[in-house]
């Protein structure tokens, strides 16, 4: 994404694991070497940020005007799962390309069904149908027992023939070695329940292909209907061109956030489903012992793949405004992101082909050459943040774990979580509150354009409330000058069941004609 940047790179991981000692020193070594943009692929489940090294290296980072972009993991599509979701993380959620790499396994009832791998050996030589088999027919295992885990197969059952295997435990790609340790010829490798729709090139060392939740239904069901079920492969090389797409990957963890519901996340999505990327020389391309092929390069997925998509651009960003915070920077990534595919249409999600939400892309897909001229930025500094935790309620212990200072809540400013001076907006309503309830958020805007400026607002209500903001102008005569504006959020359900809860997402924009500077607005009954 930026070619001409310098990169750095911190050894924080060993094999097995990424020791929480070994982060914070990554991230606070970094940080002390003068970098400009942190990359960090590494996630865990989302804990309190007292509790989370990679918060608090992030703070560090902050701190000392360091942007800092983390994955927000591979946990999706279940709500909820986002990580690394402090709001001074730019976390980074994961979307398809237009580019695929599809296969078709065709079964012996003529029907066709297109699955999607990166296998480049031998195929099955033309129109060679074999014998095709359920691992959960196949297993010595009581447990598991679909899986294909190491050891599982029964070697008489599956010799010579195509295997079916269920995602679950064990890495997709080392199913394919374990049905040929047992003889085995090919593997169909189906997505279950929660994968759905979404599909990840491997490539396989045998002949193989993965396919949908919905297809393994359709095997299956043929499997079934047949004394011999067959099937062959078809392998269809690169696809360009795909639509829809941007699509959000099916992998791809899901907000609300689970430790500060008042900040959206994920921040933003960036290519992450086979992605181009670097390979280390001495690493077979599935990691599997047997495969003696060698690469420069390998397909990934992952959100791992999609935050330094966005890491790139704030390295961008950063050199074209040197004087740019960190929170100015995320902010002009998020408030100029799309949240319509390449057709127009509001962005899919890849785990049943639905519409997405907020909740799955944040701000939207990031776009780089509106991020460098965002107009308006919200900017944040570590006052700010330091207040937002103590609207948290996070206690002084706490926050002083954190932020590696000395802090007292009682001096600050109260504020609302809320008030958080975020690119986006986040509330709650109790489910059981009067009809009419409101809030108010406030947010500052700096201008960041050249000459004058004036900005008017255009709101989309979420379904159930209704936005109102005090300012309809904002006037800007000079860059760098600072302007407040009000948000009253009038719950009254009109439109939902009064008894509704779950959320609901509009939109606030500002434009001058020229730049749409798009918030994001969820509301949420609990
Ligand atoms: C395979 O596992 C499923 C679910 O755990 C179980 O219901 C089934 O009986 C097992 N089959 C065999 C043959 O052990
Ligand atoms: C698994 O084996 C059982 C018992 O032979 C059979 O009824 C069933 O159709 C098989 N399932 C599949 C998917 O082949
Ligand atoms: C929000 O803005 C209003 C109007 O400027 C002000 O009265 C109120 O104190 C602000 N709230 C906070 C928490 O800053
Ligand atoms: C902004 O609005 C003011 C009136 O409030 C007007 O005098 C000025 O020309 C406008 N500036 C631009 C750039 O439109
Ligand atoms: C406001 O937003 C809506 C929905 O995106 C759009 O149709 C409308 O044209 C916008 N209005 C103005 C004045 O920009
Ligand atoms: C709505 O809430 C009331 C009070 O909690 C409850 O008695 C009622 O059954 C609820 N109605 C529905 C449709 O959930």
């Amino acid at each position: 994404i930026a070619p001409k940047s310098r990169i750095a790179v911190y050894k924080v991981c060993s094999e097995d694991s990424c020791s929480v000692s070994d982060i914070l020193a990554g991230i606070d070594a970094a940080v002390e070497d003068g970098v400009d943009v942190i990359s960090i692929s590494i996630g865990g489940d989302p804990v309190p940020y007292h509790e989370d090294a990679i918060a608090i290296g992030a703070f560090g980072a902050i701190e000392n005007g360091v942007l800092f972009s983390a994955s927000g993991g591979n946990n999706g599509p279940t709500d909820s799962t986002i990580s690394n979701v402090a709001p001074w993380i730019t976390t980074v959620g994961a979307s398809t390309i237009d580019r695929r790499f599809p296969a078709d396994l065709v079964l012996g009832d003529g029907s066709v069904i297109t699955g999607s791998s990166l296998y480049k050996g031998d195929g099955l030589s033309k129109g060679k149908y074999l014998p095709l088999i359920y691992a959960g027919n196949a297993s010595n295992s009581k447990i598991d027992n679909a899986t294909c885990l190491p050891g599982t197969l029964n070697k008489d059952l599956v010799s010579g023939k195509i295997v079916l295997c269920d995602r679950g435990d064990g890495p997709r790609i080392e199913k394919a070695e374990v049905v040929r340790e047992a003889g085995g010829v090919g593997l169909v490798l189906a997505n279950v329940e929660p994968l759905g729709e979404g599909l990840v090139a491997d490539a396989f060392l045998i002949p193989g292909l993965a396919i949908t939740q919905s297809k393994r239904t359709t095997v299956l069901q043929y499997m079934k209907s047949t004394k011999n079920p067959k099937a062959t492969f078809i392998f269809k090389g690169t696809q360009l061109g795909v639509k829809p797409a941007p699509v959000v990957a099916s992998f791809s963890s899901r907000g609300p956030n689970s430790i500060s519901p008042s900040v959206l996340k994920p921040d933003i999505i960036a290519p992450g489903v086979n992605i181009l990327a670097a390979w280390p020389d001495g690493v077979p391309p599935t990691e599997v012992a047997a495969d003696k092929r060698r690469t420069e390069f390998n397909i990934i997925s992952g959100t791992s793949m999609s935050c330094p998509h966005v890491s790139g651009v704030a390295a961008l960003l950063k050199g074209a405004h040197p004087d740019w915070s960190p929170a100015m920077i995320k902010s002009a990534l998020m408030t100029t992101a799309y949240a319509d595919d390449h057709d127009g249409k509001t962005l899919l999600d890849e785990k049943d082909n639905s519409v997405s939400s907020v909740f799955g892309f944040g701000a939207g897909h990031v776009d780089p050459n509106k991020a460098v001229d965002p107009g308006l930025v919200y900017d944040l500094t570590v006052d700010d943040y330091l207040n937002f935790l103590c609207a948290s309620n996070f206690n002084t212990g706490q926050i002083e774990v954190i932020s590696r200072r000395k802090v007292s809540c009682s001096g600050v400013q109260q504020v609302n979580m809320w008030d958080l001076n975020y690119p986006s907006i986040s509330v709650s309503f109790d489910t059981s509150a009067p009809s009419k309830s409101e809030v108010v958020v406030n947010r500052t805007v700096t201008y960041v354009g050249d000459g004058d400026s004036n900005y008017t607002v255009n709101i989309t209500n979420p379904k159930g409330v209704t936005v109102a903001v005090d300012q309809e102008k904002l006037v800007f005569k000079k860059k760098g000058q600072k302007q407040s504006y009000m948000v009253r959020i009038l719950s009254e359900k009109v439109g939902l069941h009064h008894n509704y809860s779950g959320s609901e997402s509009g939109c606030l924009v500002w434009t001058d004609g020229k730049h749409q500077v798009t918030s994001p607005i969820v509301v949420t009954w609990s």
